[in-house]
């Protein structure tokens, strides 16, 4: 981020104080920082504090005749080469998504040309309204890009989806946007459940949220990995930078990886239906008669994970395996490496106790050949950081080796 221009927008939400954080992260990589706060924004964090954290002066006011005598709402819009909207809050959302212009904030950011970014925090019912999704989808559809929000417990004591993300988080992102080094290495990421239909309004799935998934496929985009996300059905809207392919069943999602390799690493993080119906029915199937049971004859789905790690010709050159298991974790997750001839098995519990699925940590062992490797609990963003800088460094051992050899 060495000399980078970022200008951090701070609108008025409980998650302002972690945008001071966020401040000394991007200062601490070598960003220059400059911030604008609205005046709800001054309400949560002080201007003294924004301005001796960035080490730039502040400026909140539009219609301020001394700054604007050198148009300072389009010099500051010349000067950021990165905007990020940080807590953005559901009216600012709004007034970006109508491209309205009523203070400094927005105007600089009408009269940007830069890419925009904006990490919303809001109470999740907030999120949740329809109006909301509306301003969001418009944003996304703009180009502007999303960061979370995550899902968790509230200031307010609810719970749900609209957390603003953590500052690490936040500058993952913005690192992955501001566009490190490539590494010239590729992967695929499979993440969150397939949908198996039973007709036109039933289907089979699974309680995966994609979170996990999704994090570790930008966790290695952001070390320069060029990486293809194949995305089964998920409320979760990945970052706007991840080439992510969507799909539904297991079916379309064995296609799509296939059709993505070759690629140095495969990460198999989907939960994937083990099961299907080989035809799903036509029409909505109705009761008939006063039957008490019903069968469904299912079929097994393509074993995606096996496909890729068996490849003779086009097997990348390292398969991560997830193992999402009830009972009996490490011996379950020991025959899967073997049977499914992966390299490595993350192996999760996700009984309902362990609140894995969806929630925001993970506690995972690490399996290989040689080793079993317990790692602490850790968020699903710090885990699939750790886990993408371990596979980094492997692949790139590997690739030490191979030239010494060749
Ligand atoms: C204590 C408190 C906390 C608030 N937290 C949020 C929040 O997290 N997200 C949000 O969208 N609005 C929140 N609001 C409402 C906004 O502050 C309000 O909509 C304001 O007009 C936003 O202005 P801005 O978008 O110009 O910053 C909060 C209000 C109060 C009083």
């Amino acid at each position: 981020m060495q000399d980078r221009h970022i200008l951090l927008i701070i609108c008025g939400g409980i998650a302002a104080y972690k945008s001071l954080e966020l401040i000394r992260c991007l200062r601490k990589d070598g960003a220059e920082v400059k911030a604008v706060l609205t005046a709800a924004g001054e309400k949560f964090v002080t201007p003294l504090s924004v301005s001796a954290l960035t080490g730039n002066p502040i400026n909140n006011a539009l219609l301020d005749h001394e700054a604007e005598a050198d148009f300072g709402h389009i010099e500051l819009a010349r000067w950021a080469e990165l905007i990020v909207v940080a807590p953005a809050t559901a009216d600012f959302l709004s007034i970006m998504a109508q491209g309205q212009a009523p203070d400094l904030a927005s105007a600089v950011l009408l009269a940007a040309t830069c890419p925009v970014m904006c990490a919303p925090a809001m109470n999740v019912h907030m999120w949740q309204k329809p109006a909301t999704q509306r301003n969001l989808a418009a944003l996304v559809s703009d180009g502007v890009e999303m960061i979370g929000p995550e899902e968790g417990e509230m200031a307010c004591g609810d719970f749900g989806p609209g957390r603003m993300c953590e500052p690490d988080v936040i500058l993952q992102a913005i690192c992955a946007r501001s566009g490190v080094p490539a590494t010239g290495l590729t992967a695929i990421v499979t993440a969150g459940p397939t949908r198996e239909s039973i007709d036109p309004v039933r289907y089979l799935t699974n309680r995966s949220s994609g979170k996990q998934g999704i994090a570790i496929a930008a966790a290695l985009a952001a070390r320069g990995i060029r990486t293809k996300l194949i995305l089964g059905p998920t409320e979760i809207v990945p970052p706007a930078h991840l080439q992510t392919i969507s799909v539904t069943s297991a079916a379309e999602m064995h296609t799509a990886v296939h059709e993505a390799l070759p690629a140095d690493l495969f990460v198999a993080c989907a939960a994937v239906a083990d099961w299907r119906l080989a035809v799903p029915h036509e029409h909505k199937m109705k009761k008939r008669g006063r039957e008490e049971t019903f069968t469904l004859e299912l079929h097994r789905n393509p074993d995606i994970l096996a496909s890729v790690a068996k490849l003779k010709g086009n097997r990348p050159r390292l398969v991560v395996g997830f193992a999402a298991e009830t009972e009996n974790l490490i011996g379950n997750a020991r025959h899967k490496l073997a049977s499914k001839a992966c390299d490595w098995i993350v192996a999760n519990d996700v009984g309902a106790a362990s609140g894995t699925f969806g929630g925001a940590h993970n506690t995972v062992t690490i399996l290989t050949d040689q080793k079993t490797e317990e790692w602490p609990t850790m968020t699903k963003q710090e885990l699939a950081r750790t886990l993408a800088g371990r596979i980094q460094s492997t692949l790139t051992d590997g690739r030490d080796q191979d030239q010494l050899d060749g």
